[in-house]
């Protein structure tokens, strides 16, 4: 019996043990498989610390974003010594935004090496939510896995929330493995979506389990805006740029795995890929598994899926629990070290699909800073995807909010992508292929393609105002357009006589 080999406790006793200056990893990748409990339990007694004028802020690793009770409860409670990689969660956003919550972003491919290479400093426990485990140590994880082995390994002891809501039955979808460090890594041995190279559970030194939570408390991933007609037609141009490749001879006929990123627009994309004739079924390689993967597998649209997460909504994860049997060979989570690994992208030949906030005139993309300083999420596993791919393609409606911003400018005021990785940029309009073009073919096929009618002359008439070299590129207007956003509210009054020298 599991109760009298482990300790079972409130989760108040479990964040007794966590003290100010702790340093702790979570498991989960999004609200997927993140630990609810206990994180909320942290997060008040910090605040009771607080009340009493002590201080209480622990340091976070996680896989990626997570719930509310873990970001959101801990932002609040003003409890975050420091915290990386993605976030997404709207009070830690505004924590991070006002410095009361220093914040690193990171590739996520690199998380877990880096906290075993010791570029930062090792976590005190690990709390990982697990739907089942064993008196030996093995523990089966739930929807998420992010960077539960390194730090599982890493921590000196580990706390398990065990929730009953995620079916034991989930043994069997993991993929569980941690590469040996350089320089005695050798290949990870995939070759298609569905290999595996690890195990189906987490083995971990039992004697470091030092205690247990239950809980029944589903994940906490939100919705998705329904599709419009601006994502529709993303959707729309994405799936028949990929068709014309295959016809084209570019990308092979049986096609190649994708990559899919987060939010509403790649949710949106992948519904339309979906409902393509000329797109052959395929399959997925990619981090975070959304809800509009789930009916094209039901439909057989999508042959399999390899991820990091079951990003799903909990009508539709009921769906998934329902029948585990039909999904069962069609489906598995590996930690983000394996789901987002460059060595595998490439080996895969993955097309990657992810979103721009803004992209400019050249081709570089800035998924995370609004305006060039306030973060809205994180790079996530972008970039892990994009340089690595077999072709890269970004995607962002040609405008944002009502038309007073265009997504492309004549300099992104944040760089996570440059030129050299970014193939093809898709919006509303049109696809932009940047493939062996220079600067300025690229500014010329991105402003006749992709931009907004409203915004094409202001960005032809930037083009002119050097007339000159490689990138012909105004130091001094070249955030004009931001500038007076801004001044005005709006880019679509930019005049460049009051932006140049
Ligand atoms: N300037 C200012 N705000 C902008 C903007 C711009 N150029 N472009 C978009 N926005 C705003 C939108 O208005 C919206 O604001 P709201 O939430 O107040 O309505 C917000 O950004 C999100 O836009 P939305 O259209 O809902 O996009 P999304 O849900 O598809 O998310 C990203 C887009 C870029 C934020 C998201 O994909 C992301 O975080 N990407 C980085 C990480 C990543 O790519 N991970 C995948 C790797 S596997």
């Amino acid at each position: 019996m599991l109760k009298d080999v482990f300790k079972f406790v409130t989760a108040e006793e479990a964040a007794s043990y966590v003290n100010d200056g702790d340093i702790i990893g979570f498991s989960g990748f999004t609200p997927a498989g993140c630990p609810k409990e206990v994180p909320t339990a942290i997060a008040k007694r910090a605040e009771a610390f607080h009340a009493e004028d002590k201080e209480f802020k622990i340091g976070m690793y996680t896989g990626a974003s997570t719930g509310d009770s873990l970001d959101g409860a801990l932002a609040r409670a003003n409890a975050i010594l420091f915290r990386t990689p993605y976030q997404s969660n709207k009070d830690l956003r505004n924590a991070l935004n006002s410095e009361r919550a220093p914040y690193f972003d990171m590739h996520l491919s690199s998380l877990a090496s880096h906290l075993r290479f010791g570029f930062m400093p090792k976590p005190k426990f690990a709390i990982l939510e697990v739907c089942d485990f064993t008196e030996d140590g093995k523990l089966y994880l739930t929807t998420g896995v992010g960077i539960s082995p390194t730090v599982a390994g890493l921590a000196d002891h580990i706390i398990l929330e065990w929730n009953h809501n995620h079916p034991k039955e989930l043994n069997g979808f993991h993929d569980i493995f941690e590469p040996k460090d350089p320089p005695h890594r050798l290949p990870l041995s995939l070759l298609t979506p569905s290999d595996r190279m690890g195990t189906t559970y987490l083995q971990v030194d039992p004697k470091k389990i030092l205690c247990v939570v239950e809980t029944w408390r589903n994940d906490e991933v939100g919705g998705f805006s329904p599709t419009d007609e601006v994502t529709d037609k993303i959707g729309q141009n994405v799936a028949n740029f990929l068709a014309n490749e295959i016809k084209s001879g570019r990308v092979p006929s049986e096609f190649l795995p994708i990559q899919s990123g987060v939010g509403n627009i790649a949710n949106a994309v992948m519904a339309s890929l979906g409902t393509n004739p000329d797109i052959p079924n395929f399959e997925m390689y990619t981090e975070v598994i959304q809800d509009s993967v789930i009916g094209l597998l039901k439909s057989g649209k999508i042959k399999f899926a390899s991820g990091c997460s079951l990003t799903i909504t909990t009508p539709v994860l009921k769906e998934i629990y329902e029948d585990l049997e039909f999904f069962r060979d069609k489906l598995v989570l590996r930690p983000q070290e394996l789901s987002n690994s460059p060595e595998l992208a490439r080996r895969l030949g993955l097309i990657t699909i992810n979103t721009a906030l803004e992209a400019d005139i050249f081709g570089n993309v800035n998924s995370t800073h609004v305006m060039g300083s306030k973060m809205m999420n994180g790079i996530g596993g972008s970039a892990d995807f994009t340089r690595s791919a077999y072709i890269s393609i970004f995607t962002t409606p040609s405008t944002a909010k009502g038309g007073k911003i265009s997504s492309i400018v004549p300099m992104v005021s944040h760089v996570d992508q440059n030129e050299h990785s970014v193939n093809i940029i898709i919006t509303e309009y049109g696809v932009a292929d940047l493939r062996g073009k220079s600067p300025i073919q690229r500014a010329h096929e991105i402003i006749d393609n992709c931009v907004a009618p409203e915004y094409k002359e202001m960005l032809r008439e930037y083009l002119e105002l050097t007339g000159c070299c490689h990138t012909p590129q105004s130091l001094s207007a070249c955030f004009g357009m931001h500038r007076e956003f801004i001044k005005t509210g709006s880019m679509l009054s930019t005049k460049w006589e009051d932006y140049k020298d």
